[in-house]
């Protein structure tokens, strides 16, 4: 593979039109100049750098040569080359953030800071995704599929003179009326919905939809419903305006609709395809959930996420298309059909909602661009977004296929996955106790891009053995090499997941696990035993001494398993002991 660098300092791009030594040149330089490698640290020799990106090590070594000349890094006799301390000193403006005025600065200005985002659950793309062989990590998107000549054949439109008059001034708060029009009658009526003009927001994107909703509706006196496991960023949002969140389970049909609702003003759902199962949402439960808005009094968030590769037949009316008395906010987004980078969505909402969102969104940017809105209803016009959907859902369909059936062919492990319901990615779960988390470090040192799905759940202990894998970045001819890949890596630790007392990690024993064995007080002995490399959590029967049996007193025990050659459970016991003392 190109380029994974996992360990390296920095990463480069070797489709960039840069020269590659330029490229380390100017991660380094950049690096040294915002901090992130402190003056005086040690940078990896030219040998190990060039080993990590891939490179040629004479142009690692230029590049260093370059940087000494300049001043950045110093070379110091048989130790290394280091960044240069008086670099930085020299700079106007420079200060060391270590310094005691700089942490009394920065005390100063976080005493002040209303909302620390950072300390909520944020996940990070793998920025450099594109250049693993293997990406099976869903909504990051496939250059080779963006309709180039259509998209330049709109923007050549939106230049011409009557349209660069039209948009060049500003229109205040307004949208463009031609794109209004075209996702009024070309997008919209696909999903059943009938709309207004005024029931239309443009966005940057469904991100920025919900941001808006969120501002507009919660609070610290409103309970908000969302998916379990659902949008982490929506939960972030609504939790960030003070108002409850309140996590409602998900099944086959998606968004489970009972009596939990019923004291909630809000719920959010993504019905067409939820994420992150994929599962969609029936017409019956759309009904339901319907009624109950209705019974209970709450709005719903429909977040028509992925409606666009529904592979279904006939797909699914949008919830804003039913009798809902305007209950219904709907947002939808061209991230996936045409690009994320082109950052646009919509909202459809009753009027004076969509007023109130665009007097809200006017306080961050009177619209989004009205040259690219322009284009975006050009490239609708002319029916280039019907054909883009067709071709996409050919595409996506056929790697589904691909991945599903590579899936499905694993002998000797048991992985599950979730049922053929569209959309793009699959739900795949392990046996309980293999290590996801690991195994989604190892995969990415083979080039292999899984999703762990731990960030989807509020509650933590949940589904720590499964991950999605997608396939709207993964060419279909590379689906059955990687999936290969992963199986050849699975099998590897499952073999080294014989643990030792030594390596072993352990883990917390779940509620389920701890009712299996049983027991049905929480301070009643629970012991444990070796069958045949197996944990076993069994009912106590003899006395704590006993080589087989361990004792642990809480709802929630750590337990280590030594899996061995300690057939006798000797390990095992030492093992709990071990942390018991450790505790
Ligand atoms: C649930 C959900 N809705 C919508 C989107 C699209 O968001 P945006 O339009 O901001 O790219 C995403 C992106 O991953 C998503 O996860």
């Amino acid at each position: 593979m190109s380029n994974p660098v996992p360990d390296a300092i920095i990463y480069i791009d070797p489709d960039q039109p840069m020269n590659l030594q330029n490229q380390i040149r100017q991660r380094l330089v950049d690096g040294i100049l915002n901090g992130s490698f402190a003056p005086g640290m040690k940078l990896p020799s030219s040998r190990k750098l060039a080993k990590q990106l891939d490179v040629a090590r004479n142009t690692v070594v230029a590049a260093y040569q370059q940087l000494i000349a300049d001043g950045y890094l110093v070379s110091r006799q048989r130790s290394g080359i280091f960044v240069n301390e008086e670099m930085l000193e020299a700079r106007v403006g420079h200060r060391n953030v270590s310094s005691p005025a700089a942490k009394a600065e920065s005390a100063a200005w976080q005493r002040r800071i209303r909302e620390m985002p950072a300390q909520r659950r944020e996940v990070h793309d793998q920025p450099n995704w594109r250049h693993y062989p293997f990406p099976f990590i869903d909504g990051k998107f496939d250059a080779t599929l963006f309709p180039i000549a259509e998209w330049r054949e709109a923007n050549r439109l939106s230049l011409g003179v009557a349209d660069v008059a039209e948009w060049s001034t500003g229109s205040g708060d307004a949208d463009d009326p031609m794109l209004i029009e075209e996702i009024r009658t070309k997008i919209l009526t696909r999903r059943g919905i009938q709309a207004g003009p005024d029931e239309i927001l443009i966005t940057m994107g469904t991100q920025n939809s919900l941001y808006l909703i969120s501002q507009l509706l919660a609070d610290p006196a409103t309970t908000f419903a969302v998916e379990e496991p659902g949008n982490y960023e929506m939960r972030n949002l609504v939790h960030q305006q003070g108002a409850a969140v309140k996590t409602q389970a998900v099944d086959n049909g998606g968004l489970v609709v009972d009596e939990q609702l019923a004291d909630v003003d809000v719920v959010y759902v993504t019905p067409s395809h939820q994420i992150p199962t994929a599962a969609t949402m029936p017409l019956e439960r759309r009904q339901a959930l319907i009624h109950a808005a209705a019974d209970h009094d709450f709005l719903i968030i429909e977040d028509d996420y992925e409606c666009e590769t529904n592979y279904m037949d006939h797909p699914l009316p949008a919830l804003r298309s039913m009798n809902t008395d305007g209950r219904v906010i709907y947002a939808a987004s061209f991230s996936k059909a045409l690009a994320p980078g082109v950052r646009f969505g919509f909202l459809v909402a009753n009027p004076d909602f969509i007023r109130r969102a665009r007097q809200l969104r006017r306080k961050i940017l009177n619209h989004p661009p009205l040259n690219n809105q322009r284009t975006a209803a050009y490239f609708l016009s002319l029916g280039h977004y019907d054909a883009l959907m067709l071709r996409l859902g050919r595409v996506f369909r056929e790697r589904r296929i691909e991945l599903r059936d590579a899936l499905n062919n694993i002998r000797g492990i048991p992985l599950e996955i979730s049922p053929e319901v569209g959309g793009t990615t699959y739900w795949v779960r392990t046996p309980r106790e293999f290590d996801v988390a690991n195994l989604t470090k190892e995969a990415e040192k083979h080039g292999i891009l899984i999703e762990p799905v731990q960030h989807y759940y509020a509650d933590t202990d949940h589904a720590e053995n499964c991950f999605r894998m997608g396939v709207t970045s993964i060419a279909a001819d590379q689906i059955r090499p990687g999936v290969a890949q992963l199986v050849k890596l699975i099998r590897s630790l499952v073999k080294e997941q014989v643990e030792h007392l030594s390596n072993s990690a352990g883990r917390w024993l779940t509620g389920d696990e701890l009712k299996e064995t049983g027991c049905r007080s929480q301070r009643r002995w629970l012991c444990l035993c070796l069958r045949r490399n197996q944990i076993r959590p069994r009912r106590c029967r003899t006395r704590m001494g006993n080589p087989w049996i361990s004792a642990i007193g809480s709802a929630r025990c750590r337990y280590f398993a030594a899996r061995t050659e300690h057939d006798d459970g000797y390990g095992i016991l030492n093992a709990i002991r071990r942390t018991r003392s450790g505790r």
